[in-house]
Protein backbone atom coordinates (compact mmCIF):
# COMPACT_ATOMS: atom_id res chain seq x y z
CA UNK A 1 0.00 0.00 0.00
CA UNK A 2 1.86 3.80 -0.96
CA UNK A 3 -0.55 5.86 0.75
CA UNK A 4 -0.02 8.67 3.35
CA UNK A 5 -3.80 8.24 4.57
CA UNK A 6 -6.52 5.61 4.78
CA UNK A 7 -9.74 7.69 4.61
CA UNK A 8 -12.39 4.51 3.36
CA UNK A 9 -12.44 1.48 1.19
CA UNK A 10 -14.19 3.46 -1.79
CA UNK A 11 -10.76 4.54 -2.75
CA UNK A 12 -8.71 1.42 -2.48
CA UNK A 13 -8.03 -1.42 -4.62
CA UNK A 14 -8.57 -5.04 -4.39
CA UNK A 15 -4.91 -5.57 -3.60
CA UNK A 16 -4.50 -3.16 -1.02
CA UNK A 17 -7.41 -4.29 0.82
CA UNK A 18 -6.00 -7.97 0.55
CA UNK A 19 -2.72 -6.83 1.76
CA UNK A 20 -4.02 -4.97 4.50
CA UNK A 21 -6.22 -8.20 5.45
CA UNK A 22 -3.28 -10.67 4.86
CA UNK A 23 -0.94 -8.89 7.31
CA UNK A 24 -3.98 -8.49 9.46
CA UNK A 25 -4.29 -12.31 9.90
CA UNK A 26 -0.33 -12.54 11.12
CA UNK A 27 -0.99 -10.34 13.37
CA UNK A 28 -4.00 -11.77 14.84
CA UNK A 29 -2.25 -14.80 14.68
CA UNK A 30 0.49 -13.67 16.79
CA UNK A 31 -2.23 -11.55 19.24
CA UNK A 32 -3.58 -15.12 20.13
CA UNK A 33 -0.28 -16.54 21.03
CA UNK A 34 0.16 -13.53 23.54
CA UNK A 35 2.68 -11.30 21.62
CA UNK A 36 2.34 -7.13 21.86
CA UNK A 37 5.38 -5.79 21.29
CA UNK A 38 6.33 -5.12 17.67
CA UNK A 39 8.50 -2.43 16.28
CA UNK A 40 6.85 -0.77 13.16
CA UNK A 41 5.76 2.28 15.05
CA UNK A 42 8.66 2.43 17.08
CA UNK A 43 10.06 6.34 17.86
CA UNK A 44 6.39 7.20 16.43
CA UNK A 45 3.46 9.00 17.81
CA UNK A 46 0.05 8.56 17.21
CA UNK A 47 -3.07 10.96 18.51
CA UNK A 48 -6.32 9.59 18.43
CA UNK A 49 -9.11 12.23 18.30
CA UNK A 50 -12.23 11.32 18.27
CA UNK A 51 -15.39 13.85 18.39
CA UNK A 52 -17.92 11.30 18.71
CA UNK A 53 -18.46 8.68 21.45
CA UNK A 54 -16.81 5.32 21.35
CA UNK A 55 -15.52 2.23 23.10
CA UNK A 56 -14.30 -0.56 20.37
CA UNK A 57 -12.02 1.74 17.64
CA UNK A 58 -11.10 4.53 20.35
CA UNK A 59 -9.78 1.62 22.73
CA UNK A 60 -8.54 -0.95 19.75
CA UNK A 61 -6.37 2.06 17.73
CA UNK A 62 -4.52 2.82 20.90
CA UNK A 63 -3.78 -0.65 21.96
CA UNK A 64 -3.17 -1.47 18.32
CA UNK A 65 -0.27 1.60 17.68
CA UNK A 66 0.95 1.04 21.55
CA UNK A 67 1.44 -2.64 20.50
CA UNK A 68 2.98 -1.00 17.28
CA UNK A 69 5.41 0.59 19.70
CA UNK A 70 4.20 4.04 19.22
CA UNK A 71 3.89 6.54 22.01
CA UNK A 72 -0.06 7.17 21.71
CA UNK A 73 -1.99 10.43 23.43
CA UNK A 74 -5.92 10.37 23.65
CA UNK A 75 -6.96 14.15 22.83
CA UNK A 76 -10.46 14.13 24.57
CA UNK A 77 -12.51 16.67 22.38
CA UNK A 78 -14.85 17.44 25.78
CA UNK A 79 -11.94 18.92 27.13
CA UNK A 80 -9.89 20.04 24.69
CA UNK A 81 -9.46 24.06 22.56
CA UNK A 82 -12.34 22.53 20.48
CA UNK A 83 -14.72 23.58 23.33
CA UNK A 84 -13.41 26.97 22.85
CA UNK A 85 -14.07 27.16 19.02
CA UNK A 86 -10.70 25.52 17.39
CA UNK A 87 -11.48 24.26 13.56
CA UNK A 88 -10.49 21.06 13.01
CA UNK A 89 -7.72 22.03 10.53
CA UNK A 90 -6.29 24.50 13.20
CA UNK A 91 -6.40 21.06 15.46
CA UNK A 92 -4.31 19.43 12.62
CA UNK A 93 -1.83 22.03 12.38
CA UNK A 94 -1.23 22.16 16.26
CA UNK A 95 -0.72 18.41 16.15
CA UNK A 96 1.51 18.82 13.17
CA UNK A 97 3.72 21.46 15.13
CA UNK A 98 4.13 19.10 17.66
CA UNK A 99 5.66 16.56 14.97
CA UNK A 100 3.10 14.06 15.53
CA UNK A 101 3.30 10.92 13.07
CA UNK A 102 -0.57 9.74 12.88
CA UNK A 103 -4.01 10.89 13.72
CA UNK A 104 -6.97 8.66 14.27
CA UNK A 105 -10.32 10.76 13.95
CA UNK A 106 -13.36 10.32 13.84
CA UNK A 107 -15.96 12.59 13.40
CA UNK A 108 -19.59 13.79 13.06
CA UNK A 109 -19.47 15.00 9.66
CA UNK A 110 -18.75 12.83 6.56
CA UNK A 111 -15.45 14.16 4.88
CA UNK A 112 -13.65 15.82 8.27
CA UNK A 113 -10.88 12.78 7.94
CA UNK A 114 -10.61 13.95 4.56
CA UNK A 115 -10.39 17.87 5.18
CA UNK A 116 -7.64 16.68 7.84
CA UNK A 117 -5.60 14.53 5.72
CA UNK A 118 -5.16 17.31 2.74
CA UNK A 119 -4.04 20.01 5.56
CA UNK A 120 -1.85 17.90 7.67
CA UNK A 121 1.78 16.28 6.94
CA UNK A 122 1.01 13.41 9.64
CA UNK A 123 -1.15 10.41 8.29
CA UNK A 124 -4.67 10.60 8.82
CA UNK A 125 -6.91 7.17 9.63
CA UNK A 126 -10.70 7.32 9.71
CA UNK A 127 -12.15 6.16 12.93
CA UNK A 128 -15.61 6.64 11.43
CA UNK A 129 -16.70 9.66 9.41
CA UNK A 130 -20.60 10.44 9.86
CA UNK A 131 -22.75 8.22 7.32
CA UNK A 132 -19.99 8.12 4.83
CA UNK A 133 -17.26 5.29 5.76
CA UNK A 134 -15.78 3.21 8.70
CA UNK A 135 -13.15 1.46 6.86
CA UNK A 136 -11.43 -0.35 9.53
CA UNK A 137 -14.91 -1.31 10.78
CA UNK A 138 -15.18 -2.83 7.41
CA UNK A 139 -11.63 -4.36 6.99
CA UNK A 140 -12.29 -6.05 10.44
CA UNK A 141 -15.73 -7.49 9.32
CA UNK A 142 -13.70 -9.07 5.81
CA UNK A 143 -11.51 -11.32 8.02
CA UNK A 144 -13.77 -14.20 7.23
CA UNK A 145 -11.38 -15.88 5.55
CA UNK A 146 -11.55 -16.15 1.40
CA UNK A 147 -13.77 -13.16 0.49
CA UNK A 148 -14.71 -14.23 -3.54
CA UNK A 149 -17.87 -16.16 -3.62
CA UNK A 150 -19.50 -15.89 -0.07
CA UNK A 151 -22.98 -14.27 0.11
CA UNK A 152 -23.38 -11.65 3.01
CA UNK A 153 -26.46 -10.03 4.02
CA UNK A 154 -26.51 -6.56 5.62
CA UNK A 155 -29.98 -6.15 7.97
CA UNK A 156 -31.07 -2.99 9.25
CA UNK A 157 -30.27 0.98 9.02
CA UNK A 158 -28.06 0.78 5.91
CA UNK A 159 -29.04 4.70 5.12
CA UNK A 160 -27.07 6.25 8.21
CA UNK A 161 -24.52 3.10 8.48
CA UNK A 162 -20.83 4.22 7.53
CA UNK A 163 -20.03 0.38 8.85
CA UNK A 164 -22.84 -0.79 5.79
CA UNK A 165 -20.96 1.32 3.10
CA UNK A 166 -18.00 0.51 3.83
CA UNK A 167 -18.34 -3.16 4.02
CA UNK A 168 -20.01 -2.89 0.12
CA UNK A 169 -17.47 -1.26 -1.28
CA UNK A 170 -14.59 -3.94 0.20
CA UNK A 171 -16.54 -7.26 0.03
CA UNK A 172 -17.69 -6.64 -3.91
CA UNK A 173 -14.08 -5.45 -4.57
CA UNK A 174 -13.23 -8.53 -3.48
CA UNK A 175 -16.07 -10.92 -5.13
CA UNK A 176 -18.58 -11.23 -2.31
CA UNK A 177 -22.48 -11.08 -3.07
CA UNK A 178 -23.73 -8.20 -0.37
CA UNK A 179 -27.56 -8.16 -0.08
CA UNK A 180 -28.83 -5.40 1.62
CA UNK A 181 -32.54 -5.38 3.53
CA UNK A 182 -34.05 -2.80 6.00
CA UNK A 183 -36.98 -0.52 6.67
CA UNK A 184 -37.70 1.64 2.57
CA UNK A 185 -37.17 4.86 4.49
CA UNK A 186 -33.52 3.65 5.85
CA UNK A 187 -32.48 1.70 2.15
CA UNK A 188 -30.43 5.05 0.36
CA UNK A 189 -30.72 5.39 -3.25
CA UNK A 190 -28.10 4.23 -5.72
CA UNK A 191 -26.88 1.12 -3.45
CA UNK A 192 -27.25 -1.03 -6.70
CA UNK A 193 -25.33 0.98 -8.38
CA UNK A 194 -22.58 0.03 -5.82
CA UNK A 195 -23.34 -3.71 -6.50
CA UNK A 196 -25.51 -4.40 -3.92
CA UNK A 197 -28.20 -6.70 -4.16
CA UNK A 198 -31.20 -4.95 -2.42
CA UNK A 199 -33.62 -7.20 -1.25
CA UNK A 200 -38.09 -7.56 -0.43
CA UNK A 201 -37.61 -9.64 2.89
CA UNK A 202 -35.41 -10.28 5.67
CA UNK A 203 -35.54 -14.38 4.70
CA UNK A 204 -34.88 -13.36 0.73
CA UNK A 205 -31.73 -11.84 2.20
CA UNK A 206 -30.56 -13.95 4.49
CA UNK A 207 -31.48 -17.40 1.98
CA UNK A 208 -27.91 -19.27 1.78
CA UNK A 209 -26.09 -16.60 3.17
CA UNK A 210 -22.98 -17.20 4.61
CA UNK A 211 -22.59 -14.26 7.03
CA UNK A 212 -25.68 -12.11 8.41
CA UNK A 213 -24.80 -8.85 9.28
CA UNK A 214 -27.02 -6.97 12.13
CA UNK A 215 -26.50 -3.28 11.81
CA UNK A 216 -27.10 -0.84 14.98
CA UNK A 217 -29.70 1.45 14.89
CA UNK A 218 -27.91 5.14 14.66
CA UNK A 219 -30.56 6.48 16.77
CA UNK A 220 -28.21 9.38 16.89
CA UNK A 221 -28.67 9.79 12.91
CA UNK A 222 -32.49 9.34 12.62
CA UNK A 223 -35.35 11.83 11.96
CA UNK A 224 -38.51 10.81 13.29
CA UNK A 225 -40.90 8.19 11.53
CA UNK A 226 -38.18 6.40 9.55
CA UNK A 227 -39.70 3.28 11.82
CA UNK A 228 -42.40 2.92 13.93
CA UNK A 229 -40.86 1.83 17.02
CA UNK A 230 -38.00 -0.43 18.25
CA UNK A 231 -40.39 -3.24 19.20
CA UNK A 232 -41.64 -2.96 15.50
CA UNK A 233 -38.22 -2.37 14.07
CA UNK A 234 -36.95 -5.53 15.91
CA UNK A 235 -40.20 -7.84 14.63
CA UNK A 236 -40.04 -6.80 11.27
CA UNK A 237 -35.94 -6.26 10.58
CA UNK A 238 -34.27 -7.72 13.40
CA UNK A 239 -32.44 -11.10 13.00
CA UNK A 240 -33.62 -14.03 15.85
CA UNK A 241 -32.92 -17.43 15.39
CA UNK A 242 -36.01 -18.37 12.66
CA UNK A 243 -34.33 -15.40 10.25
CA UNK A 244 -30.70 -17.10 10.75
CA UNK A 245 -32.17 -20.58 10.23
CA UNK A 246 -32.48 -19.33 6.22
CA UNK A 247 -28.66 -19.11 6.17
CA UNK A 248 -26.10 -21.35 5.33
CA UNK A 249 -25.43 -23.90 8.16
CA UNK A 250 -22.82 -22.40 10.84
CA UNK A 251 -23.27 -18.97 9.21
CA UNK A 252 -21.54 -16.84 11.37
CA UNK A 253 -23.04 -13.55 12.68
CA UNK A 254 -21.90 -10.16 12.96
CA UNK A 255 -22.41 -7.10 14.30
CA UNK A 256 -20.17 -3.97 14.66
CA UNK A 257 -21.15 -3.16 18.15
CA UNK A 258 -22.39 -1.66 20.23
CA UNK A 259 -25.20 -3.53 20.20
CA UNK A 260 -29.02 -2.79 21.04
CA UNK A 261 -29.95 -6.50 22.40
CA UNK A 262 -33.36 -7.37 21.18
CA UNK A 263 -33.46 -4.70 18.96
CA UNK A 264 -31.17 -5.87 16.17
CA UNK A 265 -30.73 -9.17 16.93
CA UNK A 266 -32.01 -10.90 19.24
CA UNK A 267 -29.45 -12.05 22.53
CA UNK A 268 -29.97 -16.04 21.84
CA UNK A 269 -28.93 -15.21 18.43
CA UNK A 270 -25.43 -12.38 20.03
CA UNK A 271 -24.55 -15.10 22.46
CA UNK A 272 -25.03 -18.08 20.23
CA UNK A 273 -22.87 -20.70 18.65
CA UNK A 274 -22.68 -18.77 15.39
CA UNK A 275 -21.52 -15.31 16.70
CA UNK A 276 -18.92 -13.79 15.36
CA UNK A 277 -18.74 -10.31 17.57
CA UNK A 278 -16.21 -11.25 19.85
CA UNK A 279 -13.32 -12.46 17.22
CA UNK A 280 -14.16 -9.29 15.12
CA UNK A 281 -13.05 -7.28 17.93
CA UNK A 282 -9.93 -8.98 18.04
CA UNK A 283 -9.78 -8.62 14.37
CA UNK A 284 -10.28 -5.05 14.74
CA UNK A 285 -7.19 -5.03 16.96
CA UNK A 286 -5.11 -7.07 14.04
CA UNK A 287 -6.21 -5.02 10.96
CA UNK A 288 -5.63 -1.96 13.20
CA UNK A 289 -1.92 -2.99 13.77
CA UNK A 290 -1.62 -3.73 10.11
CA UNK A 291 -2.96 -0.27 8.83
CA UNK A 292 -0.87 1.77 10.83
CA UNK A 293 2.26 -0.41 10.19
CA UNK A 294 1.19 -0.17 6.10
CA UNK A 295 1.09 3.25 6.44
CA UNK A 296 3.90 4.76 8.07
CA UNK A 297 6.41 1.63 6.45
CA UNK A 298 5.67 3.71 3.20
CA UNK A 299 7.13 6.45 4.82
CA UNK A 300 10.28 4.55 6.07
CA UNK A 301 11.18 3.17 2.36
N1 LIG B 1 -18.00 -0.52 15.83
C1 LIG B 1 -17.74 0.70 16.38
O1 LIG B 1 -17.40 1.66 15.68
O2 LIG B 1 -17.88 0.72 17.74
P1 LIG B 1 -17.53 1.99 18.65
O3 LIG B 1 -18.52 3.07 18.33
O4 LIG B 1 -17.63 1.49 20.07
O5 LIG B 1 -16.14 2.42 18.28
Amino acid sequence: MNRKDLLGLYDLSAEEIEEILCLGLSFKAALRRGEKNFSALKGKSAVILFYENSTRTRTSFELAAKFSGAEVVNISVATSSVQKGETLVDTGKTLDAMKNDVIVIRHPMGGAPKLLAETVKAHVINGGDGMNEHPTQALLDMHLGSIAGLKVAILGDIRHSRVAKSNLYGLTKLGAEVRMFGPKTLLPEGLEREGAIVCRSREEAVEGADAVMGLRIQLERQKAGNFPSLGEYAKYYGADERILSYAKKGALVLHPGPVNRGVELTSSVIDGAQSHIEDQVLSGLAVRMAVLSLLVKEEKA
